[in-house]
């Protein structure tokens, strides 16, 4: 009789838990018990221990390397410590070099950014490093420098990355990866963020690569999202580059001298045979012109690759840059550019010869016809988005490739005489590929590598294309 009690007792506290678990999965359901956003200063919180660990170079990529990572206040003899990388970790034998150290305050509170540059390294070597306060240290990471010859190699390309970084970019930049794991560095042209100033926003960036930023450099150019105005209120206030900017990405200062404002925004880099040409579209335009000019004047590299934010050549109609490209691109036909990679449409958009569908007297710009590919020149015009915000094509009649509605990733590769590009979208399907050939006082050769777009050519008297 007892023992019936109890069961009968037990069955029925049973019966009232699972009734209880039930109303409440049905109250959160209701919403009455709605789980809290995790607040961004908690999920982006600097702490002792290193994050946001990134390659850039100031200097030769065959002899150099810069490192900066970020912590919290409380970190202040920050160090790296090098080895030339072998096969057992526990036999690395290091050299320590301190870092240089700033405070920062974002808009989620102070951390510091610390930057090491290694020097006199040797070309065309793995190593490996860490980096820390002598107690918390990053895993070991490994990078290979440059060779001091031209060599093959690959880098990847991203356009605006921009929104919803983490959410619908992260599995961008992972593809990206995945297909070329090799790649010597990753290219950023412009609007990596959507407000340069957010510490939020660059969190989500960092979190994307991950480890990858620490193991290949990141060569980055700014957006127009990374300008934000001195006084957010005031109309016509100064617009300065992301505050972030600096601290975080260790540039080459080899810009144009004088011009503070784009210091670390306008540079060049030499990498096996290919000189790497940042420019900053957002100021002082001018300025870059007459530089510009003297880096590719002097010029001992092969291969000319120019990068920036703002396209000179639109997929839509109402977002022609016509005084920028009145300004730049004398000089990249004077010098026979090869490459010019570029963000800012959120579309796709690639020259090449559109001579078939091209009338005379036919308007692809707001300014007049211009062609963007031409043969006696031979440069490769591209506009690419990596992140989710599209906008739409209602021009570009100059692009032989175009897409709406894409997210992208580029794969270029440099091999002697001969460059291969090739567009991916986020699920890695091949989008657009060619080649360029080198040519003994001729301009490049354009290989098309897929099928020509099914595209009517314009209709109608000669104006504006439809
Ligand atoms: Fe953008």
């Amino acid at each position: 009789m007892i023992r019936a009690t109890r069961t009968l007792v037990c069955f029925l506290a049973t019966v009232a838990v699972l009734a209880s678990a039930d109303s409440s999965i049905e109250a959160n359901r209701q919403g009455d018990k709605q789980p809290a956003v995790y607040p961004g200063a908690l999920v982006h919180a600097p702490r002792p221990l290193p994050d946001r660990v990134v390659l850039t170079w100031r200097g030769d990529p065959a002899s150099t390397q810069a490192v900066t990572w970020r912590t919290d206040t409380s970190v202040e003899g920050a160090v790296a410590e090098i080895a030339v990388a072998n096969e057992s970790g526990r036999d690395l034998e290091p050299r320590t070099v301190s870092a240089t150290t700033t405070l920062f305050e974002s808009d989620l509170g102070a951390a510091h950014y610390h930057t090491v540059e290694f020097v006199d390294l040797q070309p065309d070597t793995l190593y490996a490093y860490r980096v820390g306060d002598r107690a918390n240290w990053s895993e070991w990471y490994h990078f290979r420098t440059a060779s001091r010859e031209p060599h093959p190699f690959s880098f990847i390309y991203f356009g605006d990355a921009q929104n919803e970084i983490k959410t619908h970019w992260s599995r961008v930049f992972r593809e990206a990866f995945r297909e070329s794991p090799r790649a010597a560095f990753t290219l950023h042209a412009g609007d990596l963020v959507n407000d340069g100033n957010r510490d939020e926003a660059w969190g989500e960036w960092f979190g994307a690569p991950a480890w990858v930023n620490a193991t290949i450099p990141v060569l980055p150019a700014p957006g127009n999202h990374e300008y934000r105005k001195v006084d957010e209120k005031t109309e016509g206030a100064l617009r300065l580059v992301s505050r972030h900017w600096r601290p975080q990405f260790a540039l080459p200062e080899n810009g144009p001298a004088g011009v503070a404002e784009v210091v670390e925004t306008a540079y060049y880099v030499d990498y096996q045979g290919v000189r790497f040409i940042a420019l900053d579209s957002n100021l002082r335009q001018e300025e870059q012109r007459d530089w510009l000019r003297g880096v590719l004047a002097d010029n001992p590299q092969r291969w000319t690759i120019v990068t920036f934010h703002h396209p000179i050549f639109s997929p839509a109609r109402d977002r022609d840059n016509k005084a920028l490209r009145e300004l730049w691109k004398p000089v990249f036909d004077e010098f026979k550019v090869d490459l010019v990679l570029t963000g800012h449409d959120h579309t796709y958009a690639r020259s090449g010869d559109v001579s078939s569908r091209v009338r005379v007297g036919m308007v692809n710009v707001k300014s007049g016809y211009q062609q963007a590919y031409d043969p006696s020149i031979g440069t490769v015009y591209v506009v690419s988005v990596s992140g989710p915000k599209m906008y739409d094509i209602n021009g570009g009649d100059w692009a032989v490739r175009a897409a709406e509605d894409t997210q992208l990733f580029q794969i270029v590769r440099v091999n002697g005489d001969e460059l291969r590009f090739e567009a991916r979208t986020a699920v890695n399907r091949l989008y657009d590929a060619f080649t360029l050939k080198k040519r003994a006082g001729q301009p490049n050769e354009l290989i098309e590598l897929l099928p020509a777009e099914r595209r009517r050519a314009p209709a109608g008297p000669a104006g504006p294309s439809k």
